[in-house]
Protein backbone atom coordinates (compact mmCIF):
# COMPACT_ATOMS: atom_id res chain seq x y z
CA UNK A 1 0.00 0.00 0.00
CA UNK A 2 1.45 3.39 -1.29
CA UNK A 3 0.33 7.07 0.60
CA UNK A 4 0.44 10.17 -0.84
CA UNK A 5 1.86 11.12 2.87
CA UNK A 6 2.59 10.01 6.11
CA UNK A 7 -0.50 11.41 8.03
CA UNK A 8 -2.82 8.85 8.87
CA UNK A 9 -6.71 9.83 10.14
CA UNK A 10 -6.25 7.09 13.19
CA UNK A 11 -9.69 5.40 13.91
CA UNK A 12 -12.71 7.61 14.97
CA UNK A 13 -15.85 5.88 15.91
CA UNK A 14 -17.98 9.20 14.36
CA UNK A 15 -21.18 7.01 15.49
CA UNK A 16 -22.96 7.87 12.27
CA UNK A 17 -23.79 4.11 11.03
CA UNK A 18 -27.32 3.47 10.41
CA UNK A 19 -29.05 1.10 13.12
CA UNK A 20 -27.73 -1.90 11.38
CA UNK A 21 -23.98 -0.54 10.86
CA UNK A 22 -23.95 0.80 7.32
CA UNK A 23 -22.34 3.70 6.67
CA UNK A 24 -24.89 6.66 6.07
CA UNK A 25 -24.55 9.14 3.35
CA UNK A 26 -23.41 11.83 6.44
CA UNK A 27 -20.30 9.40 6.85
CA UNK A 28 -19.98 9.00 3.17
CA UNK A 29 -19.78 12.37 2.99
CA UNK A 30 -17.37 13.11 6.02
CA UNK A 31 -14.91 10.86 4.10
CA UNK A 32 -15.13 12.92 1.26
CA UNK A 33 -14.32 15.93 3.03
CA UNK A 34 -11.43 14.34 4.95
CA UNK A 35 -10.27 12.78 1.56
CA UNK A 36 -10.51 16.17 -0.23
CA UNK A 37 -8.23 17.37 3.01
CA UNK A 38 -5.41 15.60 1.94
CA UNK A 39 -4.91 13.04 4.34
CA UNK A 40 -2.98 10.18 3.19
CA UNK A 41 -5.00 7.00 4.70
CA UNK A 42 -8.04 6.97 6.58
CA UNK A 43 -8.53 4.25 9.05
CA UNK A 44 -12.59 3.62 9.62
CA UNK A 45 -14.30 4.17 12.97
CA UNK A 46 -14.10 0.80 14.59
CA UNK A 47 -16.55 -1.76 12.88
CA UNK A 48 -17.46 -4.81 15.06
CA UNK A 49 -16.96 -8.30 13.78
CA UNK A 50 -19.85 -9.62 15.35
CA UNK A 51 -23.12 -8.70 16.93
CA UNK A 52 -22.48 -9.89 20.32
CA UNK A 53 -19.31 -7.70 19.98
CA UNK A 54 -20.64 -4.56 19.03
CA UNK A 55 -18.89 -1.43 20.83
CA UNK A 56 -21.20 1.10 20.47
CA UNK A 57 -24.73 2.49 18.84
CA UNK A 58 -24.21 3.43 15.74
CA UNK A 59 -20.72 1.66 15.28
CA UNK A 60 -19.98 -0.04 11.83
CA UNK A 61 -20.75 -3.55 11.49
CA UNK A 62 -18.51 -5.61 9.02
CA UNK A 63 -20.41 -8.54 9.94
CA UNK A 64 -23.17 -8.74 7.44
CA UNK A 65 -22.52 -9.38 3.79
CA UNK A 66 -25.82 -7.27 2.99
CA UNK A 67 -23.86 -3.85 3.32
CA UNK A 68 -21.52 -4.04 0.72
CA UNK A 69 -22.87 -1.55 -1.35
CA UNK A 70 -22.86 0.98 1.18
CA UNK A 71 -19.19 0.09 2.17
CA UNK A 72 -18.56 0.86 -1.28
CA UNK A 73 -19.29 3.50 -1.44
CA UNK A 74 -17.55 4.30 1.63
CA UNK A 75 -14.13 3.39 0.11
CA UNK A 76 -14.79 4.94 -3.37
CA UNK A 77 -15.28 8.57 -1.23
CA UNK A 78 -11.81 8.13 0.17
CA UNK A 79 -10.39 6.77 -3.20
CA UNK A 80 -11.85 9.80 -5.06
CA UNK A 81 -10.11 12.35 -2.91
CA UNK A 82 -6.82 10.48 -3.32
CA UNK A 83 -6.54 8.69 0.19
CA UNK A 84 -6.15 4.91 1.32
CA UNK A 85 -8.54 2.92 3.21
CA UNK A 86 -8.63 0.85 6.13
CA UNK A 87 -11.12 -1.17 8.08
CA UNK A 88 -10.65 -1.34 11.88
CA UNK A 89 -11.93 -4.70 13.07
CA UNK A 90 -13.24 -4.76 16.62
CA UNK A 91 -14.64 -7.15 19.47
CA UNK A 92 -16.09 -4.46 21.83
CA UNK A 93 -16.05 -6.77 25.16
CA UNK A 94 -17.09 -5.35 28.39
CA UNK A 95 -16.46 -1.92 27.25
CA UNK A 96 -18.89 -1.82 25.05
CA UNK A 97 -21.57 0.93 25.88
CA UNK A 98 -25.05 -0.79 25.49
CA UNK A 99 -28.01 1.20 24.01
CA UNK A 100 -31.25 0.65 25.99
CA UNK A 101 -33.04 -2.18 23.84
CA UNK A 102 -29.39 -3.43 23.05
CA UNK A 103 -30.38 -7.55 23.33
CA UNK A 104 -27.58 -8.25 25.39
CA UNK A 105 -29.07 -6.12 28.53
CA UNK A 106 -30.62 -8.76 30.68
CA UNK A 107 -33.96 -7.62 32.39
CA UNK A 108 -33.97 -6.65 35.82
CA UNK A 109 -37.54 -7.46 38.00
CA UNK A 110 -38.17 -5.94 41.05
CA UNK A 111 -39.21 -9.32 42.75
CA UNK A 112 -37.32 -10.52 45.36
CA UNK A 113 -35.78 -14.03 45.37
CA UNK A 114 -31.89 -13.69 45.69
CA UNK A 115 -32.03 -17.84 44.89
CA UNK A 116 -33.07 -16.94 40.96
CA UNK A 117 -30.93 -13.83 41.22
CA UNK A 118 -28.00 -15.94 41.83
CA UNK A 119 -29.17 -18.48 39.38
CA UNK A 120 -29.59 -16.05 36.51
CA UNK A 121 -26.05 -14.41 36.87
CA UNK A 122 -24.21 -17.45 36.55
CA UNK A 123 -25.63 -17.40 33.72
CA UNK A 124 -25.80 -13.67 32.61
CA UNK A 125 -23.09 -11.94 30.56
CA UNK A 126 -23.89 -8.17 32.34
CA UNK A 127 -25.08 -7.90 36.40
CA UNK A 128 -26.88 -4.68 37.32
CA UNK A 129 -27.21 -3.11 40.57
CA UNK A 130 -30.67 -2.44 41.52
CA UNK A 131 -29.69 0.43 43.00
CA UNK A 132 -29.16 1.95 40.04
CA UNK A 133 -31.85 0.08 37.45
CA UNK A 134 -35.42 0.36 37.93
CA UNK A 135 -35.88 -1.32 34.63
CA UNK A 136 -33.07 -2.28 31.87
CA UNK A 137 -29.76 -1.10 33.26
CA UNK A 138 -26.17 -2.21 33.44
CA UNK A 139 -24.34 -1.66 36.01
CA UNK A 140 -22.25 -2.71 39.13
CA UNK A 141 -22.38 -6.80 39.54
CA UNK A 142 -23.90 -6.54 43.15
CA UNK A 143 -27.59 -7.59 43.29
CA UNK A 144 -29.66 -6.68 46.37
CA UNK A 145 -31.91 -9.57 47.80
CA UNK A 146 -35.09 -7.86 46.51
CA UNK A 147 -33.98 -7.79 43.07
CA UNK A 148 -34.53 -11.18 40.70
CA UNK A 149 -32.57 -11.08 37.35
CA UNK A 150 -33.86 -12.93 34.20
CA UNK A 151 -33.00 -13.19 30.54
CA UNK A 152 -35.76 -12.06 28.50
CA UNK A 153 -35.17 -14.99 25.81
CA UNK A 154 -32.44 -17.54 25.28
CA UNK A 155 -30.50 -15.67 22.61
CA UNK A 156 -27.66 -17.71 21.69
CA UNK A 157 -24.70 -14.82 20.56
CA UNK A 158 -25.77 -12.35 22.10
CA UNK A 159 -23.94 -12.64 25.09
CA UNK A 160 -20.52 -10.23 25.72
CA UNK A 161 -17.53 -12.40 26.39
CA UNK A 162 -14.39 -11.70 28.34
CA UNK A 163 -11.11 -13.13 29.00
CA UNK A 164 -12.21 -13.54 32.80
CA UNK A 165 -15.56 -12.31 34.59
CA UNK A 166 -14.15 -9.28 35.69
CA UNK A 167 -16.11 -6.11 36.40
CA UNK A 168 -15.49 -3.93 33.51
CA UNK A 169 -14.50 -0.45 35.65
CA UNK A 170 -15.54 1.77 32.79
CA UNK A 171 -18.99 0.04 31.84
CA UNK A 172 -19.53 -2.30 35.56
CA UNK A 173 -19.92 -5.04 32.58
CA UNK A 174 -19.06 -8.44 33.70
CA UNK A 175 -18.41 -10.75 30.72
CA UNK A 176 -18.75 -14.27 30.63
CA UNK A 177 -15.23 -16.04 30.28
CA UNK A 178 -14.50 -16.87 27.31
CA UNK A 179 -14.77 -20.53 25.96
CA UNK A 180 -12.25 -22.07 23.44
CA UNK A 181 -14.99 -22.85 21.18
CA UNK A 182 -15.91 -18.64 21.86
CA UNK A 183 -12.56 -18.07 21.15
CA UNK A 184 -12.15 -19.50 17.75
CA UNK A 185 -15.69 -18.31 16.96
CA UNK A 186 -14.23 -14.88 17.33
CA UNK A 187 -11.41 -15.50 15.39
CA UNK A 188 -12.84 -16.78 12.35
CA UNK A 189 -15.52 -13.95 12.55
CA UNK A 190 -12.44 -11.50 12.53
CA UNK A 191 -11.07 -13.76 9.61
CA UNK A 192 -15.01 -12.99 7.82
CA UNK A 193 -15.07 -8.87 8.15
CA UNK A 194 -11.52 -8.69 6.72
CA UNK A 195 -12.45 -10.70 3.68
CA UNK A 196 -15.47 -9.06 3.61
CA UNK A 197 -13.46 -5.18 3.56
CA UNK A 198 -11.70 -6.71 1.16
CA UNK A 199 -14.21 -7.31 -1.05
CA UNK A 200 -15.59 -4.45 -0.50
CA UNK A 201 -12.72 -2.34 -1.97
CA UNK A 202 -10.58 -1.14 1.04
CA UNK A 203 -6.76 -0.95 1.29
CA UNK A 204 -6.40 -3.36 4.21
CA UNK A 205 -7.67 -3.86 7.88
CA UNK A 206 -6.66 -2.76 11.38
CA UNK A 207 -7.29 -5.32 13.98
CA UNK A 208 -7.91 -3.57 17.33
CA UNK A 209 -5.94 -4.70 19.85
CA UNK A 210 -5.66 -1.55 22.01
CA UNK A 211 -7.86 0.51 24.33
CA UNK A 212 -9.29 -2.08 26.51
CA UNK A 213 -11.77 -3.75 23.67
CA UNK A 214 -11.91 -7.55 24.10
CA UNK A 215 -8.11 -8.33 22.16
CA UNK A 216 -6.37 -5.62 24.52
CA UNK A 217 -7.85 -7.19 27.51
CA UNK A 218 -6.50 -10.53 27.00
CA UNK A 219 -3.14 -8.61 27.00
CA UNK A 220 -3.67 -6.87 30.37
CA UNK A 221 -3.28 -8.87 33.67
CA UNK A 222 -6.12 -6.09 34.70
CA UNK A 223 -8.63 -8.15 32.64
CA UNK A 224 -7.20 -11.63 32.16
CA UNK A 225 -6.77 -13.86 34.89
CA UNK A 226 -7.19 -17.07 33.39
CA UNK A 227 -4.76 -19.85 33.85
CA UNK A 228 -5.27 -21.89 30.40
CA UNK A 229 -2.99 -21.12 27.58
CA UNK A 230 -4.56 -17.94 27.20
CA UNK A 231 -3.28 -16.26 30.86
CA UNK A 232 -0.41 -15.81 33.21
CA UNK A 233 3.18 -15.20 30.80
CA UNK A 234 3.02 -12.59 28.07
CA UNK A 235 3.11 -14.51 25.18
CA UNK A 236 0.11 -16.60 26.56
CA UNK A 237 -1.47 -12.96 26.83
CA UNK A 238 -0.94 -12.43 23.25
CA UNK A 239 -1.57 -15.44 21.96
CA UNK A 240 -5.42 -14.96 21.53
CA UNK A 241 -4.74 -11.45 18.99
CA UNK A 242 -2.29 -13.67 17.30
CA UNK A 243 -4.40 -16.32 16.82
CA UNK A 244 -7.22 -13.65 15.29
CA UNK A 245 -4.46 -11.98 13.00
CA UNK A 246 -3.28 -15.40 11.71
CA UNK A 247 -7.31 -16.16 10.85
CA UNK A 248 -7.10 -12.63 9.43
CA UNK A 249 -3.93 -13.15 6.92
CA UNK A 250 -5.39 -16.61 5.87
CA UNK A 251 -8.62 -14.83 5.12
CA UNK A 252 -7.26 -12.38 2.89
CA UNK A 253 -4.00 -13.71 1.73
CA UNK A 254 -0.53 -12.48 1.33
CA UNK A 255 0.15 -8.94 -0.17
CA UNK A 256 -3.06 -7.10 1.63
CA UNK A 257 -2.25 -5.06 4.47
CA UNK A 258 -2.85 -5.66 8.40
CA UNK A 259 -2.49 -3.17 10.72
CA UNK A 260 -2.93 -4.21 14.16
CA UNK A 261 -3.34 -1.39 17.18
CA UNK A 262 -1.54 -1.45 20.06
CA UNK A 263 -1.28 -0.44 23.70
CA UNK A 264 2.29 0.89 24.15
CA UNK A 265 0.79 0.39 27.68
CA UNK A 266 -2.60 0.40 29.05
CA UNK A 267 -1.59 3.37 31.81
CA UNK A 268 0.98 6.22 31.17
CA UNK A 269 2.86 5.26 34.55
CA UNK A 270 2.82 1.55 33.37
CA UNK A 271 1.23 0.90 36.71
CA UNK A 272 -1.64 -1.08 35.90
CA UNK A 273 -2.64 -3.66 33.08
CA UNK A 274 -0.29 -4.04 30.08
CA UNK A 275 3.29 -2.32 30.50
CA UNK A 276 5.82 -1.48 28.33
CA UNK A 277 8.36 -4.32 27.99
CA UNK A 278 5.33 -6.62 27.31
CA UNK A 279 4.10 -4.67 24.95
CA UNK A 280 7.34 -4.71 22.49
CA UNK A 281 7.20 -8.61 22.99
CA UNK A 282 3.63 -8.35 21.60
CA UNK A 283 3.85 -6.38 18.54
CA UNK A 284 7.11 -9.03 17.36
CA UNK A 285 4.51 -11.61 17.95
CA UNK A 286 1.81 -10.02 16.17
CA UNK A 287 4.03 -9.29 12.99
CA UNK A 288 5.09 -13.04 13.20
CA UNK A 289 1.63 -13.88 13.56
CA UNK A 290 1.10 -12.11 10.18
CA UNK A 291 0.56 -8.28 10.60
CA UNK A 292 2.19 -5.73 8.65
CA UNK A 293 2.26 -2.82 10.61
CA UNK A 294 1.52 -1.91 13.91
CA UNK A 295 -0.10 1.56 15.05
CA UNK A 296 0.63 2.78 18.45
CA UNK A 297 -1.74 3.81 21.04
CA UNK A 298 -1.94 3.87 24.76
CA UNK A 299 -4.57 3.56 27.64
CA UNK A 300 -7.65 2.31 28.38
CA UNK A 301 -9.35 5.01 27.27
CA UNK A 302 -6.99 6.52 24.85
CA UNK A 303 -7.98 10.30 24.84
CA UNK A 304 -8.76 11.77 28.07
CA UNK A 305 -9.43 15.23 29.16
CA UNK A 306 -6.23 16.18 30.55
CA UNK A 307 -4.46 15.54 27.42
CA UNK A 308 -4.04 19.10 26.26
CA UNK A 309 -0.72 19.04 26.94
CA UNK A 310 2.09 18.88 24.49
CA UNK A 311 2.21 15.45 22.48
CA UNK A 312 3.09 12.96 20.78
CA UNK A 313 1.88 10.94 23.93
CA UNK A 314 3.31 7.24 23.25
CA UNK A 315 6.51 9.20 21.09
CA UNK A 316 9.81 7.72 22.80
CA UNK A 317 7.87 4.06 22.80
CA UNK A 318 7.01 4.09 18.94
CA UNK A 319 10.81 5.31 18.10
CA UNK A 320 12.20 2.43 20.27
CA UNK A 321 9.57 -0.28 18.46
CA UNK A 322 10.47 1.39 15.02
CA UNK A 323 14.33 0.37 15.72
CA UNK A 324 12.94 -3.25 16.83
CA UNK A 325 10.90 -4.44 14.28
CA UNK A 326 11.11 -4.87 10.16
CA UNK A 327 7.56 -3.42 9.78
CA UNK A 328 6.05 0.24 9.38
CA UNK A 329 5.19 2.04 12.87
CA UNK A 330 2.33 4.24 12.96
CA UNK A 331 2.49 6.53 16.02
CA UNK A 332 -1.27 7.89 16.96
CA UNK A 333 -1.85 10.79 19.74
CA UNK A 334 -1.23 14.07 20.88
CA UNK A 335 0.19 15.10 17.62
CA UNK A 336 -0.80 18.70 16.97
CA UNK A 337 2.26 20.72 15.71
CA UNK A 338 3.71 19.95 12.33
CA UNK A 339 7.06 20.83 12.69
CA UNK A 340 7.49 18.33 15.51
CA UNK A 341 6.15 15.83 13.76
CA UNK A 342 8.06 16.42 10.83
CA UNK A 343 11.03 16.49 13.18
CA UNK A 344 9.83 13.12 14.59
CA UNK A 345 9.24 11.50 10.89
CA UNK A 346 13.25 12.80 10.05
CA UNK A 347 14.91 11.75 13.21
CA UNK A 348 13.05 8.33 13.86
CA UNK A 349 12.24 5.11 11.71
CA UNK A 350 8.66 5.78 12.41
CA UNK A 351 6.64 5.39 9.19
CA UNK A 352 3.98 7.61 9.60
CA UNK A 353 1.43 9.69 12.56
CA UNK A 354 -1.97 8.82 13.43
CA UNK A 355 -3.95 12.05 14.03
CA UNK A 356 -7.85 11.86 15.58
CA UNK A 357 -8.93 14.85 17.14
CA UNK A 358 -6.94 17.64 14.68
CA UNK A 359 -9.08 16.22 11.27
CA UNK A 360 -12.11 17.09 13.20
CA UNK A 361 -11.52 20.16 14.12
CA UNK A 362 -10.38 20.52 10.64
CA UNK A 363 -10.45 17.81 8.20
CA UNK A 364 -8.52 19.69 5.85
CA UNK A 365 -5.58 20.08 8.14
CA UNK A 366 -2.86 18.31 5.93
CA UNK A 367 -3.49 20.26 2.77
CA UNK A 368 -2.87 23.32 4.86
CA UNK A 369 0.29 21.72 6.55
CA UNK A 370 1.01 21.02 2.52
CA UNK A 371 0.83 24.27 1.72
CA UNK A 372 2.85 25.75 4.10
CA UNK A 373 0.42 26.69 7.06
CA UNK A 374 2.49 25.03 9.18
CA UNK A 375 0.35 26.07 12.35
CA UNK A 376 -0.72 23.61 15.44
CA UNK A 377 -4.14 22.08 15.58
CA UNK A 378 -6.46 24.13 17.08
CA UNK A 379 -7.80 21.04 18.84
CA UNK A 380 -7.42 22.17 22.46
CA UNK A 381 -8.34 17.93 23.71
CA UNK A 382 -11.71 19.36 25.10
CA UNK A 383 -13.02 15.66 23.93
CA UNK A 384 -16.70 17.67 23.17
CA UNK A 385 -16.86 15.78 20.15
CA UNK A 386 -16.44 12.27 21.98
CA UNK A 387 -19.54 12.83 23.74
CA UNK A 388 -22.10 12.84 21.04
CA UNK A 389 -22.71 11.23 17.63
CA UNK A 390 -21.42 12.92 14.63
CA UNK A 391 -18.44 13.97 16.25
CA UNK A 392 -19.14 17.71 16.68
CA UNK A 393 -16.47 20.41 17.37
CA UNK A 394 -16.90 22.99 19.65
CA UNK A 395 -14.76 24.93 17.22
CA UNK A 396 -16.86 24.22 14.17
CA UNK A 397 -20.49 25.54 15.22
CA UNK A 398 -23.04 25.40 12.69
C1 LIG B 1 -14.47 10.65 19.01
C2 LIG B 1 -13.36 9.65 19.04
C3 LIG B 1 -13.60 8.36 18.61
C4 LIG B 1 -12.56 7.41 18.59
N1 LIG B 1 -12.81 6.17 18.09
C5 LIG B 1 -11.79 5.27 17.98
C6 LIG B 1 -11.99 4.02 17.35
O1 LIG B 1 -13.07 3.71 16.83
N2 LIG B 1 -10.96 3.16 17.31
C7 LIG B 1 -9.73 3.48 17.83
O2 LIG B 1 -8.80 2.68 17.75
N3 LIG B 1 -9.50 4.66 18.42
C8 LIG B 1 -10.50 5.58 18.49
N4 LIG B 1 -10.26 6.81 19.02
C9 LIG B 1 -8.90 7.13 19.51
C10 LIG B 1 -8.06 7.79 18.42
O3 LIG B 1 -7.84 6.93 17.31
C11 LIG B 1 -6.70 8.23 18.97
O4 LIG B 1 -6.02 7.04 19.37
C12 LIG B 1 -6.80 9.20 20.14
O5 LIG B 1 -7.86 10.12 19.95
C13 LIG B 1 -5.51 10.00 20.32
O6 LIG B 1 -5.19 10.70 19.13
P1 LIG B 1 -5.43 12.30 18.97
O7 LIG B 1 -4.70 12.98 20.10
O8 LIG B 1 -4.87 12.63 17.62
O9 LIG B 1 -6.89 12.54 19.07
C14 LIG B 1 -11.26 7.78 19.05
C15 LIG B 1 -11.03 9.08 19.47
C16 LIG B 1 -12.05 10.02 19.47
C17 LIG B 1 -11.76 11.42 19.91
S1 LIG C 1 -14.35 19.10 20.29
FE1 LIG C 1 -12.49 19.54 21.48
S2 LIG C 1 -11.30 17.62 21.36
FE2 LIG C 1 -12.86 17.48 19.81
S3 LIG C 1 -11.82 18.20 17.95
FE3 LIG C 1 -12.87 19.96 18.83
S4 LIG C 1 -11.36 20.96 20.14
FE4 LIG C 1 -10.59 18.89 19.68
Amino acid sequence: MTARNRVVRAATAESLATSQGAPSERLVSLYQQLAAGGVGTIITGYSYVSADGKPSEYALSLCDDRLESEYRALVDAAHDGGACIIAQLVYGGSKSKLAADDPRRITVLKSGNVGSASAGLQDAAIAVSPGVCSELSAGVHDVAPNVRVVEPSARPNVRIVGPSAVPNPATGLVPREASSADLARIASQFADAAARAKRCGFDGVEVHVAHGYLLGQFLSPFFNRRTDEYGGSIENRARFACECIAAVREAVGDGFPIFAKLNSSDKRDGSTGLVEEDSLVVAGMLIDAGASAIEVSGDWHAFNAGDAFDGPFFGSYGARLARMIDAPVIVTGGWRDPRKAERYLDETSVAAIGVSRPLICEPDLPLKWESGALYPSRCTSCNHCAKSSGIPCVFNKE
